[in-house]
């Protein structure tokens, strides 16, 4: 009898058995992820220091590479799931995303058109119809008119597609077809995220088009200097094309005055884009709806429920008012592409909605996690978040020894010790070293601020009450230290 050759494949009687304890793993993993410190407590370095120099010739059973996940791996890995995680903003999570994920990963589909898996498709153009009306978003941003949404990768991406399609309405299509002249002009905050001049830099509009609008006292734009700025552009020859206003920047969650910069986009003919990464999530609660006034006149809006939705990274919503001017921007139809389905202009083909061709099936952990919680699940955790950031900013203020650095809106609070920047940094290093909390810092008016967002999935009021104990524990250490060296407080 010939030899059967040996097929590598894990069978699907071994992919039950350790999918079982993947699931198993992770599951055990969330319930003590607090043992862990948040912030990985390793050398640059050290984690490759660890793996084997020389990649394995022959394959390896599943619980040894199981086991080396958490003999190996663990130790490197910051802890963004910890209900003690406080940094930058959220990238949170949640069990019903998790396993939209794995589903995804189980249907391996790759949903560049309709045809190549229609479902795809219209699942997710359905749950972003949905996330029009959960939101309170304006309708023009449902598929049933001229708009519509897309899922994306980031909002740095949305960002892109939505300067890449300004560019070519300011220039009538000219730019796809010669490339940039060096004219066009582009606007946003001195608060924006870094996201908009790297989309200057890959659109070819170049950074020195990109105009840093001065903000007011709440780090918010001001939309007179905006309009002045255009005004001086316009007699200087060039095109003002684009607007980017946020709604909860990074630094400080500040909200740019949409209701105002709307009219002014209006009457120049710039496309407004409103980037509310994290913020957008707000406005599932219809009391934080005025975070986004105005944007009725916006052209473009995105949101990453992959940062406050409970939707693992990656995923991002992106809006457009005006379908076409997009598609026509970034549609190519090679030959190998045609199919039927394009032709008859019943469908939706994604790919000709952001950068990549290929795109995965993101809308089925959103689609999870909506079902899962339903609206009120996810407004009631979306309060809570928000009434916990606004504890921690009442005590904050309650304490003389501290100051808020900015209006503190929804659930980040920018603070700082009244003793200096030398100060807020030492007391930033070793609240992270210490592993029980992780903070991130910022820079507002030139001075140092700490930043705590509270936006994971399982933070409650002991971990932001452990937060500001082990704060003040901090500050307290601190003082008698400075005391035995002979500086002040
Ligand atoms: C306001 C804002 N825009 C854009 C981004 C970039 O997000 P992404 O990683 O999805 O590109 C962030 C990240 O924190 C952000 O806060």
């Amino acid at each position: 009898m010939a030899e059967e050759a040996k097929n590598y494949h894990m069978s699907t009687a071994e992919f039950r058995r350790y999918g079982k304890a993947m699931i198993d793993w992770i599951a055990g993993y969330h319930e003590r992820i607090e043992s862990f410190p948040v912030l990985a407590q390793v050398e640059p370095g050290q984690i490759r220091a660890s793996l084997p120099t020389e990649p394995p010739a022959v394959g390896e059973s599943f619980d040894a590479i199981l086991a080396d996940v958490e003999k190996l791996i663990l130790p490197g890995v910051t802890h963004w799931q910890s209900p003690n995680f406080f940094a930058f903003f959220p990238s949170n999570s949640s069990g019903p995303a998790i396993l939209g994920e794995l589903l995804s990963a189980g249907l391996g589909v790759q949903g560049m058109l309709w045809a190549t898996s229609p479902a795809a498709t219209e699942l997710e153009t359905h749950v972003l119809d949905w996330l029009v009306a959960m939101l309170g978003l304006p309708a023009k941003f449902l598929s049933s008119g001229a708009g519509g949404g897309v899922i994306q990768d980031t909002a740095s991406s949305s960002s892109l597609c939505a300067l890449l399609a300004a560019r070519e309405r300011a220039t009538n299509f000219a730019s796809n077809q010669r490339g940039c002249d060096g004219h066009l002009v582009a606007y946003t905050s001195a608060q924006a995220h870094s996201s908009i001049l790297k989309a200057m830099k890959i659109t070819g509009l170049g950074e020195e088009n990109l105009r840093l609008i001065e903000v007011d006292e709440q780090f918010a734009m001001r939309p007179e200097a905006l309009a002045q700025a255009i005004e001086r552009d316009k007699q200087a020859g060039k095109t003002p094309c684009f607007v980017c206003a946020t709604v909860g920047t990074t630094s400080s969650e500040a909200l740019d005055p949409l209701h105002r910069i709307g009219p002014i986009c209006r009457e120049h003919g710039l496309w407004l884009h409103a980037d509310a990464a994290m913020c957008g999530t707000a406005a599932l609660c219809p009391e934080f709806r005025y975070i986004q006034e105005g944007l009725e006149l916006a052209d473009s809006y995105c949101f990453n429920p992959h940062k406050w939705m409970f939707t693992n990274f990656d995923c991002d919503c992106f809006y457009v008012a005006d379908r076409k001017t997009l598609i026509q921007t970034l549609s190519i139809l090679p030959e190998y592409l045609r199919n039927k389905a394009t032709e008859s202009g019943a469908v939706i083909d994604y790919r000709d909605w952001h950068i990549p061709l290929g795109r995965r099936f993101r809308a089925l952990k959103l689609w999870f996690v909506i079902r899962h919680y339903g609206l009120e699940g996810l407004q009631h955790h979306v309060r809570r978040h928000v009434q916990l950031a606004q504890r921690f900013a009442s005590w904050v203020r309650e304490d003389e020894r501290f100051e808020l650095a900015a209006p503190a809106p929804l659930n980040l609070v920018c603070f700082r010790h009244r003793a200096g920047d030398e100060f807020n940094q030492t007391l930033l290093d070793r609240l992270n070293r210490s592993g029980t909390i992780y903070l991130t810092h910022t820079k507002l008016d030139g001075r140092l601020a700490l930043r705590l967002c509270v936006g994971q999935t399982y933070t409650e009021l002991r971990h932001v009450e452990q937060a500001w104990n082990r704060i003040r524990q901090e500050v307290k250490a601190l003082t008698i230290l400075a005391k035995g060296t002979g500086t002040t407080v």
